[in-house]
């Protein structure tokens, strides 16, 4: 199978695109949110403008930035760093390098990431969380290719793309003050959305897969499955962690079942058992009739084992009517332990 399936009209990726992406990504979604992400970024591809990545907290940031890195027009080495809960001053000296003595423990001169990554590619992450200061030595590098090292009045030049990844709303930090708006509009040349797990739910049984082989290790017995029944509880869940949060509880919950079978509800934490009723995430109105319909459908489709004229008629609606709902409910068209890799 391929991922153009999905109305390729509208979506051009091509197939050689396609292949350095299954190099990069673990789990390449079929799912339209992702497809329209990668599509963007085969439009960036041989180029080197600085992308801002936006997306929660664990939808997969880090990967995106490899990838972009690995299609984008430099062939240079990539750098990644994260610059959340670092001290200023460290973080100076890590970015842009310092002269022995700058500070205590500065016994020898060291070169930043900038000039390490000369000629390549360099991943800011947590970029909404740098201090003012910071992002004034940042928005000097984007403009002018200037840096000085750490207690050094030299200024060397550097030639580095930069992507830089947050989970922040940056434009509402620029509209409280917190975040320099002369630098966003230097990151965020283009925008690189990734999507939150619940808007790529007919990826999900893929991630199971993967998630699950990834959890054998060593004599440990993990289960090798998932029973259907617990399938309908990831496809319902809303993942407010994403993948990063689907990755444990699979993995967790395969070492639970010690050998004993497929993976079943019970062997999920109690954040994803909890009745939703009661979970304070509980959602807007058109949230919550959403999971209804979600769990109405997958129980429908279990029922008549995924066959959808029969799912369909005994839900009263016709079959295109029950496929385009599919469609919109964000749920696979095929049984979850069939959709391929
Ligand atoms: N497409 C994917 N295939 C496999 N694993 C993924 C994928 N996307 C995200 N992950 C995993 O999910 C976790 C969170 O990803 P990460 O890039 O750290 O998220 P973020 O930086 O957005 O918080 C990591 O363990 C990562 O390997
Ligand atoms: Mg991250």
């Amino acid at each position: 199978m391929s991922l153009t399936l999905t109305a390729p009209e509208t979506l051009p990726i091509t197939e050689s695109f396609l292949e350095t992406v299954r190099e990069t990504l673990p789990v390449v979604g079929r799912s339209r949110a992702v497809l329209e992400m990668l599509s963007l970024i085969e439009s960036l591809a041989g180029t080197e403008t600085n992308v801002l990545i936006t997306g929660e907290s664990g939808v997969g940031k880090e990967l995106v930035a490899r990838l972009i890195h690995q299609t984008g027009g430099r062939p240079g080495s990539y750098l990644a760093h994260n610059c959340a809960a670092i001290p200023e001053g460290t973080l100076e000296s890590d970015l842009f390098g310092h002269v022995s003595g700058a500070f205590t423990g500065a016994v020898a001169a060291r070169r930043g990431f900038f000039e390490e990554a000369e000629g390549g590619t360099l991943f800011l992450d947590e970029i909404g969380e740098i201090t003012s200061r910071v992002q004034a030595q940042l928005l000097r590098v984007l403009q002018e290719g200037e840096i000085r090292r750490v207690g050094e009045s030299r200024v060397r030049h550097v030639r580095v793309r930069v992507l830089a990844a947050t989970n922040r709303d940056l434009v509402q930090e620029v509209r409280a003050g917190r975040f320099r708006e002369d630098l966003f509009y230097r990151l965020n040349v283009v925008q690189v959305r990734v999507p939150p797990l619940r808007d790529r739910r007919s990826d999900i049984p893929r991630f199971v897969r993967h998630f699950l082989a990834g959890s054998v290790r060593g004599a440990e017995t993990v289960a090798e499955a998932v029973h259907p029944e617990a399938m309908e509880l990831l496809l319902t869940y809303p993942w407010p962690g994403n993948v990063r949060q689907l990755a444990n509880e699979v993995e967790r919950a395969a070492l639970l079942t010690r050998g004993r079978g497929p993976v079943r509800s019970r062997d999920f934490s109690p954040d994803v058992r909890g009745e939703p009723a009661r979970d304070r995430r509980a959602g807007t109105l058109r949230e919550q009739v959403e999971r209804a319909q979600r769990r109405i459908v997958l129980e429908a489709l279990r029922r008549h084992e995924w066959n959808k004229t029969r799912a369909a008629r005994s839900l009263s609606i016709t079959r295109q009517g029950l496929i385009k709902m599919m469609h919109r409910l964000e749920l696979p068209l095929v049984a979850p332990e069939e959709n391929g890799g």
